[in-house]
C-alpha cells in the first residue's frame, strides 16, 4: 500500500523551543515516508539546532530569513506556500501561535503561514503555565476556529524542571495527525466511535490469568481508520503488545468487568460502537488472593460467566449504530446470522478463527458482514487496515439507508 505521505510537499516550520531537537526526528520520519520536506527555521530556532542538520536530512536548503539579500527565499515564499500540501509547525511556541492568530508577518515562517492556503498543523511545546495562559488558549481557539489543527501538548516532565502539559507529542502522533490532515476522505467527521479491542484477562490468582490469542490488531486498525476519516475515537483495549493508535482516546483495561465499565461510561456520547474485542466468556469465580501453590495433585477452577457487554450495549444503545464481531470455527454464515439476532445489533462481522492466515493475531482478515436488514457482504482476504475501512464504509451505507424516509 502506498504511504499517505509519499510524494507530498510539506513545509516543516521549526520555532524556538527546547523541543526543536525533536523536529529533527520528525523530519527524519517524514523523509523516511518519502515526503518532500522544506524546512523553515525561525531565528530563535537557530539557537537550539543548526540549519545544517535540517539541510542534510531534508536534502534541501533551509528557509530562514525573509530579508536576507543573499537569499532567493524572499521572493519564493508565496511559491513555496502554493506548492505545499500541508504545513507543520513543530515545535510551535506561544509566540508563533500568537503571530499566526493575529496575522503578523515579520519573518519567513509567519509570512508563509499567511500566504499559504494549505492545511496547517500546529504542534505546541512550551511551559505548562504558558500553555494554560488565557492569551495562549484564546489564540489556539482562534486558529482552530479558522480551520487549523492544533494538537494538545503531552503532559509530563518539562524543560523548566516542572511537570505539566506542554511537552511536544510523540513523533508518531504528529505524523498520524498529519496523515489525517492530508486524508482526502473525512466522511466520519462529527461521529464519535467507541471501539473495543484485544483480549481480556481474568485473574486466577495474582500472577495467573485466563485469556485468549487476540492481538488487538483488528480493533486498532478500526480506530486508526476511523480517526483518519475524521471521527473522534475512544478505544477501550485489553492488554496488547501494540502501541495505542495516535489520535484515539485510549482506555486500557484488563478484565471483562473493567471493559464493561469503560464501555458503558463512554456509550452515552457514542454514535457508532464497534466491539472487536475478544472478551473472555468466563472468569474464575473466586480468584485466589495469594499465588496458588504449584505441584498440587489436582486443582479445580470454578468458572462463572462474564457479562455479555455487547448485549448490554445493544439494550442501552439509544440511537448509536452497533457493530459486533463473531469469532467462529465452523458454519460461519449460519452462526453469524444467529449471533446478529441473539445480540440485537445492527451489523455483525464474522471471521473464521480456525485459519492461521486471518483472524487472531494475523495481519490480514477475511470476513462476512451480516446486517439486520438482511444484507450480506463478503470481504475477501486483505490487510486489517483495508478490512477496517470496508467495515466503516458499510456502516455509513447502512446508516444512511436506515435514516432515509421509507418510500410511500
Ligand atoms: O485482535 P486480533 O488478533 O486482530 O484478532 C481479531 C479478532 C479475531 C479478535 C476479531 O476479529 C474478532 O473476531 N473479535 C470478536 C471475538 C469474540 O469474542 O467473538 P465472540 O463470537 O465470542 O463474541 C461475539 C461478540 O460479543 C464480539 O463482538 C464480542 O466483543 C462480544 N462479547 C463477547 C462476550 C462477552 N462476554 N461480551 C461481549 O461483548
Amino acid at each position: 500500500m502506498t504511504d499517505a505521505l509519499a510524494g507530498k510537499q510539506l513545509i516543516l516550520g521549526v520555532t524556538g523551543s527546547i523541543a526543536a531537537y525533536k523536529a529533527v526526528y520528525l523530519l527524519r520520519e517524514l523523509t523516511r515516508r518519502r515526503a518532500e520536506v522544506a524546512v523553515c527555521l525561525t531565528e530563535h530556532a537557530h539557537q537550539f539546532v543548526g540549519p545544517l542538520t535540517f539541510r542534510t536530512l531534508s536534502g534541501r536548503p533551509v528557509l530562514t530569513d525573509l530579508f536576507d539579500p543573499q537569499s532567493d527565499d524572499a521572493v519564493e515564499h508565496v511559491a513555496i506556500a502554493e506548492r505545499a500540501h500541508a504545513i507543520v509547525v513543530a515545535p510551535a511556541t506561544a509566540n508563533v501561535i500568537a503571530k499566526a492568530a493575529h496575522g503578523l508577518a515579520d519573518d519567513f515562517l509567519s509570512t508563509l503561514l499567511l500566504a499559504a492556503r494549505a492545511p496547517v498543523l500546529f504542534v505546541p511545546a512550551m511551559d505548562g503555565a504558558m500553555w494554560d495562559h488565557p492569551a495562549v488558549q484564546a489564540n489556539v481557539r482562534t486558529l482552530r476556529a479558522r480551520g487549523a489543527t492544533v494538537l494538545e501538548p503531552d503532559a509530563g516532565a518539562l524543560a523548566s524542571g516542572l511537570a505539566g502539559k506542554g511537552r511536544l507529542p510523540e513523533i508518531e502522533h504528529i505524523v498520524e495527525a498529519l496523515v489525517r490532515l492530508l486524508s482526502p476522505v473525512k466522511d466520519l467527521a462529527g461521529e464519535r466511535v467507541l471501539i473495543t479491542a484485544g483480549p481480556t484477562r481474568e485473574a486466577i490468582d495474582p500472577v495467573r490469568y485466563i485469556s485468549n490469542r487476540s492481538s488487538g490488531k483488528m480493533g486498532y486498525a478500526l480506530a486508526t481508520a476511523a480517526f483518519r476519516r475524521g471521527a473522534e475515537v475512544v478505544l477501550v483495549s485489553g492488554p496488547t503488545a501494540i502501541s495505542p493508535p495516535p489520535g484515539a482516546v485510549f482506555v486500557p483495561v484488563q478484565s471483562a468487568e473493567e471493559m464493561r465499565e469503560a464501555v458503558l461510561q463512554h456509550l452515552g456520547t457514542a454514535t457508532i460502537v464497534i466491539k472487536a474485542a475478544a472478551v473472555a466468556d468466563y472468569r474464575p469465580k473466586a480468584p485466589a488472593p495469594e499465588k496458588i501453590k504449584s505441584r498440587q495433585e489436582r486443582l479445580v477452577l470454578e468458572l462463572t460467566p462474564n457479562p455479555d457487554i455487547l448485549k448490554q450495549v445493544a439494550a442501552l444503545r439509544g440511537s448509536a449504530f452497533i457493530v459486533g464481531f463473531a469469532a467462529e470455527t465452523r458454519d460461519v454464515a449460519e452462526r453469524a446470522v444467529e449471533k446478529l439476532h441473539e445480540k440485537g445489533i445492527d451489523l455483525l462481522v464474522a471471521n473464521d478463527i480456525s485459519r492461521q492466515d486471518i483472524g487472531f493475531d494475523a495481519d490480514e482478515n477475511e470476513v462476512l458482514l451480516v446486517d439486520r436488514w438482511g444484507g450480506t457482504e463478503h470481504l475477501s482476504r486483505r490487510p486489517k487496515s483495508a478490512i477496517a475501512d470496508a467495515i466503516l464504509d458499510r456502516v455509513r451505507v447502512l446508516r444512511a439507508q436506515a435514516q432515509a424516509p421509507a418510500p410511500r
